[in-house]
């Protein structure tokens, strides 16, 4: 859970962020002369902020104790936020093709399809698109292109991207076989759960649950990070090195045991899950 100071911090980073928003949009209200003035103030500002931190940036670097200081500051929301605002701290791989898929999802869907990434390996993107129609007349293979264009402007590093088949089934391992359900409680079924994508499942108004699939194999943990408490169900899942990254200041967890591999001394809360009747079931107490 978040505790109090963090809720406080990110409100007032929240309420910051609105302002600079509402400026931005009161700039469009301008005449297009005073918008170009404003617009070339606002980049000559963000330059000069930008070639200040690159220098800080550089010198904490050039030192051992200095780069434990930077992983401390880019933990702090508002270092994280400053950082990213500058270009100055870059997602991983992974998370950066999501961005994308996010991006152009929309596009997509008004024409009909669908999109959604199942994982990135050795630098190439495996995702299942659906398109309209069958054959010469589908869809997917022009959807793909346009998919495979944002990627190339956006992610250039990405060598590939390879079309999956239909998800099939699931197939998960049941993991116990208890008979009674007195303390169990009874979650979603498993044809929702997929590979590399977390399911949040909410079981009370401020308490939810992290399910994540790799292998045909569940785990559940407690849906708070280690770090500052927010939720972890938007983070990345690798499924090759078995690790989720935290979405908030990319904290790195152990899927399987929920060990932090970014601050060792963090550790994700475990709950005994299992599968009974078609639904994943957790412990939470
Ligand atoms: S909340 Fe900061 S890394 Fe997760």
């Amino acid at each position: 859970m978040a505790t109090g100071t963090q809720a406080i911090v990110a409100d007032e980073l929240e309420l910051l962020a609105g302002r600079v928003d509402e400026a931005v949009a009161a700039l469009k209200t301008l005449d297009a002369g005073a918008q170009a003035k404003a617009d070339a103030l606002k980049s000559a500002i963000e330059a000069f902020h930008k070639a200040g931190l690159t220098k800080v940036i550089q010198l904490l670097k050039a030192d051992a104790r200095g780069r434990e200081l930077l992983l401390e500051m880019a933990a702090e929301p508002a270092v994280y936020a400053l950082f990213s605002m500058h270009g100055l701290i870059r997602a991983d791989l992974a998370t950066r093709v999501v961005r994308v898929i996010d991006m152009v999802r929309p596009h997509i869907q008004s024409q009909g399809g669908e999109v959604e990434l199942d994982s990135v390996e050795d630098n190439v993107a495996f995702v299942r698109i659906r398109g309209t129609g069958h054959g010469c007349n589908s869809t997917t293979p022009r959807l793909k292109s346009e998919i495979e264009e944002a990627l190339r402007q956006h992610v250039p590093e990405l060598e590939r991207v390879e079309v999956m088949a239909e998800e099939p089934e699931p197939v998960l391992v049941q993991i116990a076989t208890a008979n009674e359900d007195q303390g169990w409680l009874k979650g979603p079924e498993t044809s929702e759960l997929h590979d590399a994508k977390p399911f949040r499942w909410d079981i009370s108004d401020d308490s939810s649950v992290l399910l994540i699939r790799f292998d045909g194999r569940l785990q559940a943990f407690r849906n708070a990070c280690a770090h500052q408490g927010l939720p972890l169900d938007g983070g990345m899942v690798d499924i090759e090195a078995r690790t989720i990254s935290c979405p908030w200041h990319g904290f790195r967890f152990d899927c399987q045991t929920g060990e932090c591999l970014t601050a060792p001394q963090a550790q994700l809360e475990t709950l005994p899950v299992r599968i009974k009747s078609g639904h994943a079931w957790v412990r939470t107490a």
